[in-house]
């Protein structure tokens, strides 16, 4: 037992031995690793580690999805990143999003190309990262083979179909053929508007069987038009590459109106009153603007409306030697106003206020008064001119 027991005893000093040599060992290996941690802790002056895998991708016809990834090697885990996106080409446009992926739209036969940078999202004490860049080479073609002059119209019908789609928007492009394509190209044209793609079914060509322009009767375009359409001509021929050609276009830039419905005129007591309704159109009420024309039958004079008021110098007659006929055909719609159509503005753009009278027709027109009625599709012009007292019209009025 006395063996045992000096063997354990040696056992317990051997221990503590350790114990005691180890001690500092383990204090070392402790505080290492808090400097370790230390190193791991966002240095305020260090730059960030720029993102890796960039890359870009044709997603759609004219858009392209840039993806990339955060740097593996960032250890900033309790700092939120950001990423810094530069579109270099064609057209210049910088994005700071946090998500690691963008999509964009953009004509692509010239190339695209774009960088981006990992940049602290809250914390402004760290600096930005490099740049990275990736590009999409253009499309190859020999230079004058690609279409030119491409223009391209929308119009809109009330459609029968359904009510979840009330109207049929058909598409119309010319364009012309590039002055060095050979006589045997044959071009292409493609459109895309939101999700869908579509293919020209019905050419126009010309003399040398060469497609020259497009129609679309039932286009894909259902919106209220916040989305570009995107068309795409691109061609073949067995003698030369025929380069591409994409463009953008807005659809209220290039949506020809139709006219109002539904108008009418009558006579209230001494007010001339004009009605009419939205035009067949996918855009809102508020998109509108409009012109009204009323015409003396007897003079040949025109009045416009809203604007300055035209009528003959020569000749100063009363309004009420004025015989009216409201021309229910000219009442045309000046223009569209833009896309976001802000309501707020909408009244003073339309009717600025009525500029002083001519001299000679100081009689002239003396209120308008605009109301609204309805909402929605189905709104409601109605434009009143307001006669003074003592002036008698109403028997000259023709309609
Ligand atoms: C970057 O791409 C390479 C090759 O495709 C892949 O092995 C790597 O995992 C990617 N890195 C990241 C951080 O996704
Ligand atoms: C294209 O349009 C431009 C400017 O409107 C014009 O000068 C040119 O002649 C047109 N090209 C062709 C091939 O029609
Ligand atoms: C033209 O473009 C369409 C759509 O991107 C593509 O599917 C087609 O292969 C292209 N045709 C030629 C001749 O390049």
């Amino acid at each position: 037992p006395s063996a045992i027991e000096s063997r354990h005893q040696e056992l317990e000093d051997r221990q503590r031995q350790n114990l005691i040599i180890m001690t500092p060992a383990l204090l070392i290996l402790l505080g290492s690793a808090v400097m370790l941690q230390a190193d791991l802790l966002p240095d305020k002056k260090s730059a960030l580690l720029p993102p890796v895998n960039f890359t870009i991708k044709v997603a759609a016809l004219a858009q392209v999805l840039l993806r990339w990834e955060p740097n593996p090697d960032q250890e900033q885990r309790n700092v939120m990143l950001g990423y810094h996106v530069k579109i270099n080409a064609p057209q210049e446009d910088d994005f700071e999003t946090r998500n690691t992926e963008s999509k964009h739209v953009s004509v692509l036969h010239q190339g695209f190309s774009a960088s981006v940078q990992t940049i602290p999202w809250s914390d402004h004490a760290l600096l930005a990262s490099s740049w990275v860049s990736a590009e999409l080479k253009a499309p190859p073609g020999s230079p004058g083979t690609s279409i030119v002059n491409l223009t391209c119209t929308t119009n809109t019908m009330a459609s029968d179909w359904t009510p979840l789609r009330p109207y049929q928007v058909s598409l119309h492009c010319t364009w012309c053929v590039g002055k060095d394509a050979p006589e045997d190209t044959q071009y292409f044209l493609y459109y895309r508007y939101g999700s869908q793609t579509e293919e020209c079914q019905e050419y126009t060509q010309d003399t040398l069987k060469r497609n020259h322009a497009c129609w679309f009767p039932r286009a894909f375009i259902h919106s209220k038009g916040r989305d570009w359409l995107a068309v795409h001509v691109n061609g073949s021929s067995k003698h030369a590459a025929i380069k591409p050609f994409d463009q953008l276009f807005a659809l209220h830039a290039i949506d020809q109106v139709n006219p109002p419905v539904n108008v009418t005129a009558k006579i209230e007591g001494t007010r001339l009153s004009i009605q009419w309704e939205k035009p067949v159109s996918a855009f809102q009420a508020h998109c509108f603007d409009y012109e009204v024309k009323i015409y003396n039958t007897r003079k040949g004079y025109f009045q416009d409306t809203p604007g300055e008021m035209v009528v003959g110098n020569d000749e100063p007659k009363p309004w009420t030697e004025w015989f009216l006929v409201v021309l229910m055909a000219t009442i045309c719609i000046l223009f569209i106003l833009s896309l976001t159509c802000r309501r707020c503005h909408l009244w003073t753009k339309l009717f600025p206020p009525v500029p002083a009278p001519k001299s000679n027709i100081k009689d002239f027109a003396v209120t308008s008064n605009y109301e609204k009625t309805g909402s929605g599709e189905t709104e409601i012009e109605v434009l009143s001119f307001v006669e003074e007292p003592e002036l008698e019209v109403l028997e000259d009025f023709v309609f």
